[in-house]
């Protein structure tokens, strides 16, 4: 890709590593790339100062929710490296996502390109305080101006990126889940297993209402019977029952996170039984009273690996080894982090050097 730069004049002042919280400070600069049918698709890659995006007020996007994204994080490692973890992975899901929503695709070596020439100019974003790293957010939209509904043939592509902290406010400290029983997330044949912001538009609600009760997020059941957990507001989530770990199927409902496949192949390297199936609530909540349900925790690229403390459904509360972190959560916690920046060996090949 022939990227033109156009370096900003006027760079901000770095945020405090101490405190960055999640996603409130954006860096110098930002990656776009069109893609017009009628250009011959790809066209004009470009990094340029971080800025407003100008977009007709009838653009597709803007009223028929045609938008992908993806998340994923650079690390800078002790020796002053930055490595990005899988990113393969976030262009396969981002092809995945696109194919669904009727969106181009982009290939895995642009898609990577684009984000490595990206974070270099941005390099000294890349934060070094413990716990902290620089999240990317490609994301793509159709910028059409056309009220009817049809399928467009003009997107914008766009990278951001974001230096951050821990995602939840007390960091990794054990949150509070209510398992939702009025609302769905998603539904078989609908866009469950893609990043699409519409995913997220139609949970809005029910988050609101968890947090107004004092939830950190809440954990969906399916969306036929409502009798099986499926994932929660922004993670993936496993189950440790009496040693061995649960946690449901991505069969288009669920969302394929990174972070659920890193950990499954972690955990059954380490011999522990991993069971992509079916839970029940009902078993789970009994489980729970048993004390087999030993360990919960949730698994997603801004999240990492975030103990549970409790779950309530239909107003019954379970709480999961006295609410606090568990031995197996930890282990897992320690065990990618430590892989991700760099301070365990990387046995899997998932991390790729940013080369400067
Ligand atoms: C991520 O983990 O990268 C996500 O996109 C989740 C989002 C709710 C922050």
């Amino acid at each position: 890709m022939d990227i033109k730069l156009e370096k900003t004049t006027n760079p901000k002042e770095k945020p405090d590593e101490k405190n960055l919280g999640f996603g409130n400070y954006m860096t110098d600069h930002m990656f776009l790339i069109n893609y017009d049918g009628d250009k011959g698709g790809w066209n004009n890659p470009r990094i340029v100062p971080y800025a407003p995006l100008e977009i007709e007020p009838n653009a597709v996007a803007l009223h028929y929710a045609q938008e992908t994204f993806e998340g994923l994080k650079a690390y800078r490692t002790e020796d002053g490296k930055i490595q990005l973890f899988r990113p393969d992975m976030n262009a396969t899901r981002m092809i995945n996502s696109n194919r669904r929503l009727c969106m181009p695709e982009m290939p895995e070596d642009m898609f990577i390109e684009a984000i490595k020439e990206v974070v270099k100019v941005d390099k000294d974003w890349v934060p070094s305080e413990k716990d902290t790293s620089l999240y990317i957010r490609p994301f793509m939209f159709t910028n059409e101006g056309m009220l009817g509904l049809h399928v467009s043939d003009h997107f914008l592509f766009a990278i951001i990126l974001s230096p951050v902290g821990a995602y939840y406010e007390n960091g990794i400290d054990p949150v509070d889940i209510i398992v939702e029983e009025n609302y769905v997330r998603a539904v078989e044949g609908g866009t469950g297993f893609t990043k699409c912001g519409g995913n997220y538009a139609a949970s809005a609600l029910a988050q609101k209402e968890a947090e107004e009760k004092g939830f950190t997020q809440v954990l969906w059941l399916d969306g036929k019977e409502r009798k099986y957990v499926e994932e929660v507001g922004s993670m993936n989530i496993m189950f440790v029952i009496n040693g061995e770990v649960y946690t449901a199927p991505t069969e288009g409902t669920v969302l394929p996170g990174v972070t659920r496949d890193s950990i499954i192949h972690i955990l059954k390297d380490w011999g522990i039984p991993v069971h992509e199936e079916k839970i029940a609530i009902e078993d789970l909540m009994e489980y729970g009273k048993t004390g087999e349900l030993e360990e919960i925790f949730g698994t997603g690229t801004a999240a990492v690996v975030s103990p549970v403390k409790s779950l309530t459904y239909k107003d019954e509360k379970i709480t999961v080894n006295d609410g606090k972190i568990g031995e197996l959560t930890q282990k897992l916690y320690d065990e990618l982090t430590g892989i991700q920046w760099g301070k365990k060996e990387d046995k899997y090949n998932w991390t790729v050097d940013i080369e400067e």
